[in-house]
């Protein structure tokens, strides 16, 4: 009888463990907040301004992750572009995140993260 409450407690344990972690996917869902920010900067792009780009660099900034060495970087880059008033300078850095990172981070974090 001993051994066999033993065995049930060991069961019980493990229940709560795999509980656990069921609820871990849950935590990582799909970060859309880049998706919502790359909107709002590609309508203001269209609008003309580049000032008010600058900071939807910073929040964009904001979602690198270590791996994404140069996301900070050009951020930083098109922020600069953006605070002169240079919309061709910080359109440049549009398409250096998108090409250096737009799919690795969409696909693991962004909006089609698992
Ligand atoms: C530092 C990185 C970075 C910079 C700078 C950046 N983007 Fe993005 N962009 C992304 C990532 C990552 C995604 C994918 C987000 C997702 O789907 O989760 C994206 C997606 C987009 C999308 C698609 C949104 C959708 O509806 O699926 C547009 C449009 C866009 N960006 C426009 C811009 C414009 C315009 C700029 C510059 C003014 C810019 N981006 C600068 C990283 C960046």
């Amino acid at each position: 009888m001993r051994t066999n409450h033993r065995w049930l407690a060991t069961l019980t344990a493990a229940l709560a463990v795999a509980a656990a972690l069921a609820s871990v996917p849950a935590a990582a869902a799909p970060d859309t907040s880049v998706k919502d920010t790359m909107k709002k900067m590609q309508a203001q792009v269209l609008n003309g301004d580049a000032k008010p780009l600058a900071a939807m660099f910073d929040a964009t900034k904001a979602k690198g992750r270590p791996e994404f060495a140069n996301w900070g970087p050009i951020s930083d880059k098109g922020k600069a572009a953006a605070v002169k008033g240079d919309l061709d300078g910080a359109k440049a850095t549009c398409k250096e995140c998108h090409d250096a990172y737009r799919t690795d981070f969409k696909t693991k974090y962004g909006s089609k993260a698992p």
